[in-house]
Formats: structure tokens, C-alpha cells, sequence
């Protein structure tokens, strides 16, 4: 099959296009998915980089001699291992892969059923793509870490609102949790926009000082939950002092997370890490990110969630190297996905 692999990790122009031999099985559990949507999220573009350092050992478990990226994806299983009980051949999919086997900017890949959903009927294949690695982030985050009751009268400050995760972590908060206060961040005219159509009742400039920000507003809540989704280290100790209490905050993105000398232990914070592979790494509940996108794919059926994909490319080697180059310079908003048919020139894969 064609692919687009990194043979070896450094820059953009190592994403190369490549014909590789076709998945093996499918086994066990494994469902064979024949990939029309991809999407690309800041974890693409480290593991390429060579950087990725959620887990200390991560590249000691990482497919050799070549590694195909990707991990978020959309299209139609082709075949079913023998052990599948919740999918079958010719079922439409979307899912977030695992970052230890071969990813989606491929042909084919094959996928454990136990992490991939029905995908929405209303969504095309590129826009699909664009949502499971954000989504269950997200509600993984805000439901099970930071443990948000449906209804409760407390507001959630989310740093980085229209990037991939924020926007929908802003909409999981307004929609399903219900919460009366869902702040955010961001720092640019059409970031705020973005975030704003995402959920967001308060937008505060994460280039200012937060704090001042946050009282001029004047909650008539506590500030019980922060959520960061960017450089954890620089928020530490502004979340210390403007979260209330007993409040919780939960970051997604790896740092130092220094806690001494600030406000952390005199209003006896909780800080909660959330990473979305910690289920299938150490193989936990490994049905949940199945549940939570067969629930997601209702959720935007219904038009409850919206998806939050701007930028669509072409699955080539020059649209891949693009959608990595608008991740990692830093100014995303919500999601870049490539489909097989997209416009653009040039052969898909190459
Ligand atoms: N733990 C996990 O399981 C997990 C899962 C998914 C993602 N992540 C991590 O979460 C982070 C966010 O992912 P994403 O997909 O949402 O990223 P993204 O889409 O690349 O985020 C882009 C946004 O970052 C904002 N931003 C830039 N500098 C900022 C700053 N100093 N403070 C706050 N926001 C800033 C920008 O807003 P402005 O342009 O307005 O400044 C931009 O809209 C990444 O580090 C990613 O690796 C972790």
C-alpha cells in the first residue's frame, strides 16, 4: 500500500511517501479500515519532530524501521478480525488510533474495534477525522479527571480555547455539563471569534495577565476547575492563585508542573494529569473511547456538538507537510484534516 512515512525524525521534509506491504490480519479484535480521512494534532508533530515526551520510554515502543503518523482518522472497514463483536465489513468509522502501532497517512491501517466509533452520518469523512483524539481528550479531562457534575453552579477556565481540544472542551461544558461559566483563552480577533462560536461565555487574552482579566469579570461563582491545553509550566502559578479553594486543575500538556511556593497546598488544590493514552497503554477500560464516540457520533447527529475543522487538505506528502507546518507554528485554530478528496493537485499518499 502507499503510505507516508518517517524513517527518520527531524523535520517537516522527513514526512516521505512510501510502498510499504499492506497491514497483516486483521486478528483478534482488529478491524482492517481503509483510511478517506485524517486529521493532524500537535502529538503528529512531535512524534515526527522526534520529541514526544508524554511517556519517558515512548520511542523504545514505536513500529520500526519505519513509523506511519497519524492518529486520528475516518473511513470504511474492508475486513473484521475473528474475535470483532461491534463492527462488521462495509461499516463507515472514525476513530483515534494508538500511538505505539502504525497510524492513519496510510492506505490502510489496522485498528483494535475497541477504540473506534460509528462515524457520524452528518459529517463527511474529512470532517470526522477531525474530531476523536480532540474529543475524548476533552471529555476524558472534564468528566473524568476533573470530575464536572452536570449542572453544578461553578465556572471552568479552559487556556487555550480555539485551539483542536479547547473548542470542544468549551462545547462538552456548555452542552453536556451545562455549566453556567465556561471561560476561556485566546489572543488573536479570529481565535476569540473561533472560540466563541465554540462556547465560550468569557474570552480572556492568555498574552495578558489572566488574573486582573478574571476579576474584572466578576464571577458570582467560585472558579473551581482550570483545564490546560498549552505550556502547562507558565500557567502553574497564575492557576494557584485564581483558582478557588478545594478547585481542581487538570493540564494535558507534559511539564515540570512546579507546585512549591505557590498557592497549590494553602487552598488544597488538586492538580490532575490527563493523558488520552493511558487507557490503551496500560490496557484499562479499553471499550471507553468506543462508548464515548459511539455517544459523540449522536451528540453531532443531533447537532448538539459541532465540529471544528477549518483547514481541509489533500492526503498528499505536500498537504501532510502542510497540515504539520500550521500546527507547529503555533497559531492553530480548531482542526486541519486531509481527506482523499479533497481539492489539490497530485497522487493521494505521494
Ligand atoms: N494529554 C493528551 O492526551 C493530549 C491530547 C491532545 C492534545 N494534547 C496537547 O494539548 C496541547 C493543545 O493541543 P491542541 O490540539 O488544542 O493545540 P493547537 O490546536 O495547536 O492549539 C493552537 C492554539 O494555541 C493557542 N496558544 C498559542 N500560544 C498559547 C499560549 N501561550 N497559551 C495558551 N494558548 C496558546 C493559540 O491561540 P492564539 O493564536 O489566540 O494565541 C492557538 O489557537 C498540545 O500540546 C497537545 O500536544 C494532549
Amino acid at each position: 500500500m502507499k503510505a507516508i512515512v518517517v524513517e527518520e525524525y527531524g523535520p517537516v521534509e522527513n514526512l516521505i511517501a512510501k510502498q510499504v506491504p499492506d497491514p497483516s490480519g486483521p486478528s483478534g479484535r482488529d478491524l482492517l479500515v481503509r483510511v478517506e480521512g485524517c486529521s493532524v494534532n500537535p502529538v503528529d508533530v512531535k512524534v515526527r519532530a522526534g520529541k514526544y515526551d508524554d511517556y519517558p520510554d515512548y520511542y523504545q515502543h514505536v513500529p520500526q524501521p519505519y513509523q506511519i503518523c497519524g492518529y486520528d482518522a475516518a473511513g470504511t472497514v474492508i475486513a473484521v478480525g475473528p474475535d470483532c463483536k461491534l463492527f462488521k465489513k462495509g461499516d463507515e468509522v472514525f476513530y483515534s488510533g494508538s500511538p505505539i502501532r502504525q497510524g492513519s497517512n496510510a492506505e490502510y491501517q489496522a485498528v483494535d474495534e475497541r477504540s473506534v466509533g460509528h462515524k457520524p452520518k452528518t459529517l463527511d469523512m474529512t470532517e470526522a477525522a477531525a474530531m476523536p483524539l480532540t474529543y475524548v481528550t476533552a471529555y476524558e479531562a472534564l468528566l473524568e479527571r476533573l470530575e464536572i457534575k452536570k449542572g453544578e453552579q461553578a465556572a471552568l477556565l479552559i487556556i487555550n480555547g480555539a485551539g483542536g481540544v479547547g473548542a470542544v472542551a468549551s462545547q462538552i461544558a456548555r452542552e453536556i455539563l451545562n455549566l453556567p461559566a465556561v471561560i476561556t483563552t485566546a489572543s488573536r480577533p479570529n481565535t476569540i471569534e473561533f472560540t466563541k462560536k465554540m462556547g465560550a461565555t468569557h474570552v480572556l487574552n492568555h498574552r495578558e495577565d489572566l488574573e486582573k482579566q478574571l476579576q474584572k469579570l466578576n464571577l458570582d461563582i467560585p472558579l473551581k476547575y482550570i483545564f490546560i491545553a498549552h505550556t502547562t509550566d507558565q500557567y502553574m502559578e497564575v492557576c494557584a492563585r485564581i483558582a478557588a479553594p478545594f478547585g481542581k486543575i487538570c493540564s494535558i500538556v507534559q511539564g515540570q508542573a512546579r507546585m512549591y511556593g505557590t498557592q497549590f497546598m494553602a487552598k488544597s488544590l488538586s492538580f490532575i494529569w490527563c493523558l488520552l493514552g493511558t487507557k490503551p497503554y496500560y490496557q484499562l477500560d479499553v471499550e471507553s473511547h468506543h462508548r464515548i464516540l459511539e455517544e459523540l457520533a449522536e451528540l453531532i447527529d443531533s447537532g448538539r456538538i459541532k465540529c471544528h475543522l477549518v483547514n481541509r487538505l489533500r492526503l498528499t506528502v505536500h498537504g501532510l507537510r502542510e497540515a504539520h507546518r500550521i500546527i507547529e507554528k503555533g497559531g492553530n485554530i480548531g482542526k486541519v484534516s486531509l481527506g482523499l478528496t479533497e481539492q489539490g493537485n497530485g497522487e493521494l499518499f505521494v
